[in-house]
């Protein structure tokens, strides 16, 4: 197999040709804005990984790769508006930009164009990619939903938690490796296998999203840190949190989730101390290599080389010890 740097510069040189100026420019310039604004394209880097593990040319999934970081973009766009996010990958939020109507119209038009680009494909692939795809995509606003409305519940509970983040962000990474394993027309039982060990990592990923978000270094995270505090939101971090500490610092913990400080620097180290003292810090990092192994060991049940089972493992643990 190509090594991943090659796939992420194909990708980056397809990318390329999709981000030309048009008009009217106040709808593409933020498109091409938060496109073009880097990300680690870790979703368009499966797809191709994947056709080619399936026996296709990595160009043949071009397209679709391009779908998918497309649709994950606008899933940032419109993310950033609902967190209240400042910060993207080191610059400003397309909304603090431009604005919150451009955000959404422009959020709006990426996802239309990320189904355009199936149209690239025959019609049998064509319709498999497009039913995969508007089944991740309703998912990916149901988890959106819940994590929205569990930053005012405070009965949230760790498989509420599990399934919120298996919505709103693993599916995606299961579809982008699955969609790579239709274009290369590879059997249903593999699309299925790959999907789940992608699933499991997006799990995983997400875990870890929220640990940076966090414990990140400032410098060089491209997020604004302590966010997820700053919104109250219900992360694995929190929910162990409560479950390993006494019941006074717990009525301490639920009341910092409860106020929104103008200055929230204070609310945001004590939160952190609170993580690392009881151990829920400990506890994600080992609940981020559980679902890191869990998807390893889905490899152990489809039929590829060696070499590129280990190609996925090397990929699954660099995301693992990444920082940002
Ligand atoms: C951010 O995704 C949103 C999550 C699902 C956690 P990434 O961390 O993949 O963002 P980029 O594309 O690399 O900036
Ligand atoms: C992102 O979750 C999930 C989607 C964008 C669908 P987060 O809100 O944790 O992502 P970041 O941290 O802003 O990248
Ligand atoms: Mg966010
Ligand atoms: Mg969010
Ligand atoms: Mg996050």
């Amino acid at each position: 197999m190509q090594n991943i740097q090659s796939h992420h510069e194909a990708f980056l040189k397809h990318l390329d040709t999709f981000t030309k100026p048009k008009e009217p420019s106040t709808l593409y310039d933020p498109i091409n804005y938060i496109i073009q604004l880097g990300g680690k394209r870790l979703r368009p880097i499966l797809t191709l990984m994947t056709a080619e593990i399936f026996g296709s040319h990595y160009t043949k999934a071009l397209n679709a790769a391009l779908s998918v970081e497309v649709f994950h973009n606008f899933s940032l766009v419109h993310d950033d508006i609902m967190d209240d996010a400042p910060l993207r990958r080191g610059k400003e939020t397309v909304h603090e930009k431009w604005d919150i109507n451009t955000g959404i119209l422009s959020g709006d038009a990426m996802l239309i164009m990320a189904y355009q680009l199936f149209e690239n494909y025959d019609p049998n692939t064509f319709q498999n990619l497009a039913k995969l795809f508007s089944k991740t995509a309703l998912e990916v606003c149901e988890g959106q939903q819940y994590d929205v409305d569990f930053e005012t519940r405070d009965d949230v509970t760790i498989s509420e938690y599990l399934k919120m983040i298996e919505y709103k962000t693993a599916v995606l990474v299961g579809a982008a490796m699955k969609m790579g394993a239709i274009v290369a027309n590879a059997s249903e039982d593999c699309q299925n296998s790959i999907y789940d060990f992608g699933k499991n990592l997006g799990i995983a990923f997400q875990l870890q999203d929220d640990y940076l978000d966090a414990f990140g270094n400032p410098e060089t995270f491209g997020k604004q840190v302590g966010g997820d505090i700053i919104e109250n939101k219900k992360t694995y971090l929190y929910l162990k949190c409560l479950a390993f500490s006494s019941q006074n610092d717990r009525k301490q913990l639920e009341h910092l989730y409860s106020v929104n400080p103008s200055d929230p620097s204070e609310k945001i180290e004590t939160v952190k101390q609170f993580f690392i003292a009881s151990g829920s810090a400990e506890a994600t990092k080992k609940e981020i290599e559980n679902y890191t192994k869990k998807a390893f060991s889905v490899l152990e049940s489809i039929k590829i080389s060696e070499d590129n089972k280990n190609a996925l493992i090397a990929f699954g643990n660099d995301l693992m010890t990444r920082n940002v």
